[in-house]
């Protein structure tokens, strides 16, 4: 668990945990919004490869999901401690682990971008860069796995045909402490 006693609501309300499945534009509504409110945003993907110095596709290859995941939760933990405001992008499968899930509930608001399959795979076919995306297929199959823990975030706005400027409203509109 991680301590929460010396937030208050208005510091829990002002870190932001952008979550969705790979191609749902964590990364675009990160930047977009922080830059629109002057509220610092990041990647826990980047701060995972800058701060272990390697690309992620080369973590996957190394050594393997599992310690990825371990690399992901303890990153998160640790920027979560991060004095607020900020706006933090996080990996497809972060909101995988309770321990994540609880992590982002605890110490701020989690936002899950809804997304179908057919704008992921026009998104991000063929990126090299993401070692979980193989084929339509196994998208489909990862997207049904990923279903039930994205169900489990406070927040959920559908992106689907949206541009980010109207992702960010309806977010906006969704989210009551912006
Ligand atoms: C993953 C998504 C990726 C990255 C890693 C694993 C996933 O992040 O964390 O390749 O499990 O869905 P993006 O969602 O930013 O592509």
């Amino acid at each position: 668990m991680v301590p929460t006693s010396h937030l208050d609501g208005d510091m829990m309300e002002r870190r932001i945990y952008l979550n969705g499945f790979m191609g749902s534009g964590k990364s675009t509504i990160a930047r977009e919004l922080g830059e629109q409110r002057g509220w610092p945003y990041r990647d826990l993907d980047a701060v995972i490869e800058k701060r272990e110095n390697t690309t992620i596709p080369e973590i996957f290859e190394e050594v393997g999901e599992q310690p990825f995941r371990d690399m992901e939760t303890r990153y998160l933990e640790e920027f979560s401690g991060r004095t607020p405001p900020f706006i933090l992008a996080c990996g497809g499968g972060t909101p995988i682990r309770r321990h994540n899930r609880e992590i982002m509930g605890e110490t701020g608001v989690a936002i899950h971008l809804d997304v179908d399959v057919k704008t992921i795979m026009d998104r991000i076919g063929e990126d090299p860069h993401r070692p979980l995306f193989q084929n339509r297929e196994q998208v489909e199959s990862l997207f049904e796995t990923r279903q039930q823990f994205y169900e489990q975030l406070p927040y959920t706005v559908d992106t689907t045909e949206c541009s980010p400027q109207e992702v960010i409203e309806k977010l906006l509109v969704r989210v009551p402490f912006f």
